[in-house]
């Protein structure tokens, strides 16, 4: 997951072992013959994520028919994945044709709904890349589209479709970790590819991208490769750590929460270490307010802690962790001590008491502290979840049903991610009106 993303590769490292993953990069596309997958799709945004999202639709067993893109190179690495694959810088090609069924939106962010509204349009489904919108009115747009064309909409964060996301919600809905209150999130990414200071391809010139047609609807400036290959690092094109990582985190949040939106954002941040080149923060910690319980997020781009995403919704009884391979039920003994207000009393005070209390199944009189025993259990997921979440998204197709994360859950992070956006750039808490659809600027 991740906009540096743990990729298929890198989940296969972690969770199996390195030995195993040059077998399985050298593997077939085609694993599986799965007719519900026969879904032919065009790419559109065909950069690191895209290509990643095509090979995955091929592993799922769905069909590549087209790759736009607006990067020469990333065509051609295409057509190094699937030989012989149609390319085109215009994405209205791909929507013209009358075989593609779905597509798939992994441009830049600023791309996302504009091309998404128009595909749905011309009666494609859509597989849209998090967050789902750049902004808070074009992801409400975005909802309204596709009620008015019957379209269905997957948004790409494929932690909904991975196993320990699952395991998790089962653990917390049988009442294993009790009530829930409040919810850690947390990402470290430190390195400078972690903060989206990815190298420019050498050959990168107006020539060989076409730079007009990415501006769209960004304010127009000369070329520039760094806003174009880096484009996360401005406010233009991408949306920072909020839209990059905020809505992975968040989207497990809400799924195991049952909640759509928060009702208030309050967010610190700052460009401290990777200052220069960029407009978004390089430390972004927000905290939300659901109304029956808060979520923090920490997420950090210059220091290292325990690596990764990683959610934590702290119960009463308990604590369940989520990170990128697996779900960790972590229980709490309820026992507890009267001991340390004890210190204070007198004897003749404190020794009836204690004997008054002696079989208290849960409170401990003799102790001054009583450690919480844990008694964990652990499980890990073996798959990374993009192919999963490609095949609930073909399965919503056939079915005519609404997939996973559909147009209403995305719009949902997209509003959260917005919100500590807003309020990191205007320096105040800012709340969501869930009836009217709209911010304000008071509770
Ligand atoms: N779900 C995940 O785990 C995950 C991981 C990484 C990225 N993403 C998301 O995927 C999106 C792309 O990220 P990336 O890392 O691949 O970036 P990238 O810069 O490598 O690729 C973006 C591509 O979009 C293309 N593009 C931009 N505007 C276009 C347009 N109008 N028509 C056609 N192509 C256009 C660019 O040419 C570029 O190649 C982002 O929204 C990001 O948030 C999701």
């Amino acid at each position: 997951m991740t906009d540096k993303t743990i990729s298929r590769r890198e989940f296969l490292e972690r969770s199996v072992g390195g030995a195993m993953v040059t077998g399985v990069a050298a593997a077939p596309l085609n694993l599986v013959a799965r007719p519900e997958a026969k879904v032919t799709v065009g790419i559109i945004g065909a950069g690191i994520r895209g290509l990643e999202v095509m090979q995955s639709v091929l592993r799922a067993g769905g069909n590549v028919a087209v790759v736009c893109d607006l990067y020469d190179g990333h065509l051609r690495r295409a057509q190094e994945i699937q030989a012989n694959t149609p390319t085109t810088r215009d994405y209205r090609k791909v929507l013209e044709r009358s075989d593609i069924e779905a597509v798939v939106v992994a441009t830049s962010d600023h791309w996302h709904a504009p091309v998404a509204i128009e595909a749905m349009r011309a009666g494609k489904d859509v597989y849209c890349e998090k967050p789902m919108a750049h902004t808070i009115p074009e992801a409400l747009e975005m909802v309204k589209v596709s009620r008015e064309t019957g379209r269905l909409v997957q948004v790409g964060s494929q932690s909904l479709s991975m196993q320990s996301t699952h395991k998790g919600k089962e653990w917390l809905e049988s009442g294993q970790i009790g009530n829930v209150y409040m919810v850690q999130c947390s990402i470290y990414r430190p390195d400078p590819v972690g903060a989206w200071k990815y190298p420019v391809p050498p050959d990168a010139s107006p020539q060989t991208i076409d730079w007009e047609r990415y501006l769209g609807n960004a304010p127009k400036r000369p070329f520039d490769a760094a806003r174009f290959f880096q484009f996360r690092n401005w406010w233009d094109y991408g949306t920072g750590i909020a839209g990059d990582e905020y809505v992975h985190l968040l989207s497990r949040v809400h799924f195991l929460m049952n909640v759509q939106f928060p009702k208030s954002a309050a967010s610190y941040g700052g460009i401290y270490k990777w200052t220069g080149d960029r407009e978004v923060p390089d430390i972004h910690n927000t905290l939300y307010d659901y109304g029956k319980f808060q979520v923090v997020v920490m997420a950090n781009l210059v220091s290292n802690f325990e690596g990764g995403e990683i959610v934590r919704f702290m119960g009463d009884k308990g604590t369940l962790v989520l990170t990128e391979e697996s779900a960790n039920l972590l229980p709490y003994d309820l026992g507890w001590s009267y001991g340390y207000p004890l210190e204070s009393w007198p004897r003749d005070t404190k020794e009836p008491f204690v004997a008054a209390h002696k079989n208290d199944p849960l409170a401990d009189v003799g102790t001054y502290y009583r450690q919480p025993k844990r008694k964990g259990e652990v499980f890990r997921q073996t798959a990374e979840g993009t192919e999963d979440h490609l095949l609930n998204f073909f399965r919503a197709i056939k079915a005519r049903q609404q997939p996973i994360e559909n147009v209403d859950f995305g719009c949902g992070t997209a509003v959260a991610c917005h919100m500590a956006n807003i309020s990191y750039r205007e320096k105040k808490q800012v709340f969501w009106d869930a009836e009217k659809l709209e911010l304000r600027s008071e509770a």
